[in-house]
């Protein structure tokens, strides 16, 4: 079952194409990966999929809905992990998951036990009570997990979820999403990391300029170009070593 079908989805920004056509589908249950030099349009791509940015063109529909036909229905079904740190810093650790449920309006009784639980597997527990601002960057990455997963998505959409987090860090975020995923959520994310996605990928997206290069699962991109996953991009972005 096809959880998303993008085609021929467009992105201008003026003259410029950050989503340049792109067909993908998107699988119940697995983890699909956008991975692409910096610019290459992977945000683009989870933000339209996310139902937050308009494309310019082309078709795409998340559990059989048209984005635009019904987007409110979509978003309470996803959960999104933002690249970009977005939490509210005039609350505490556990008052941004409470206040981030009530977008989907689920009352504070459920919700506030959820967020201890939440808090828990993300191994933040002893920091509910802190401010935003006292927590370091990873802590407020594996947040920003948490709070993604406050409505109990299908659908969890993950903007480079380990970057900037330290070797420790980045090993329980991968157990958590594997987690998820025995759990049968469908994963989305982007990586600049080539063994996360050859870990976590059952399918990548290689990008480069707002296009779809390839799209397969590591080992079959690995065996049909030669090289690790690593050597694989960099020829198919033609980011080459020798260059
Ligand atoms: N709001 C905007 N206005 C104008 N241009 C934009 C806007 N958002 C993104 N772009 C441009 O669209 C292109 C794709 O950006 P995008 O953020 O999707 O890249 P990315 O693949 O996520 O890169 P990174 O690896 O750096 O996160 C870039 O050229 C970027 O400058
Ligand atoms: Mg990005």
């Amino acid at each position: 079952m096809r959880i998303i079908t993008a085609a021929g989805l467009t992105k201008h920004y003026r003259s410029l194409k950050a989503l340049d056509g792109i067909d993908f589908d998107v699988r119940q249950g697995e983890c699909f990966g956008f991975l692409g030099p910096n610019g290459a349009g992977k945000t683009t791509a989870l933000r339209i999929i996310s139902c937050y940015l308009p494309p310019t063109g082309g078709a795409i529909a998340v559990f059989g809905i048209p984005v635009h036909d019904d987007p409110s229905r979509i978003k309470s079904r996803i959960g999104v992990m933002p690249q970009d740190n977005n939490l509210d810093p005039d609350l505490s650790v556990c008052e941004n998951l409470i206040v981030y449920a009530r977008y989907f309006d689920i009352p504070k009784g459920e919700a506030a036990p959820y967020a201890r639980e939440l808090l828990d597997f993300v191994e933040l527990s002893d920091k509910a009570n802190v401010r935003i601002q006292h927590l370091s960057g990873g802590m407020k990455h594996r947040l920003l997990l948490a709070r993604a997963l406050i409505n109990h998505p299908e659908l969890l959409i993950l903007d480079e979820p380990t970057t900037g987090l330290d070797p420790h860090s980045r090993h329980a975020v991968w157990e958590k999403l594997n987690t998820l995923k025995s759990k049968n959520t469908t994963l989305i994310l982007t990586t600049h990391y080539m063994e996360e996605a050859e870990l976590l990928c059952d399918r990548v997206a290689i990008m480069d300029a707002g296009r779809i290069v390839a799209v397969d699962s590591p080992r079959t991109l690995m065996s049909a170009h030669g090289g690790n996953l690593e050597q694989v991009y960099l020829k198919l972005t033609g980011r080459g070593l020798a260059d």
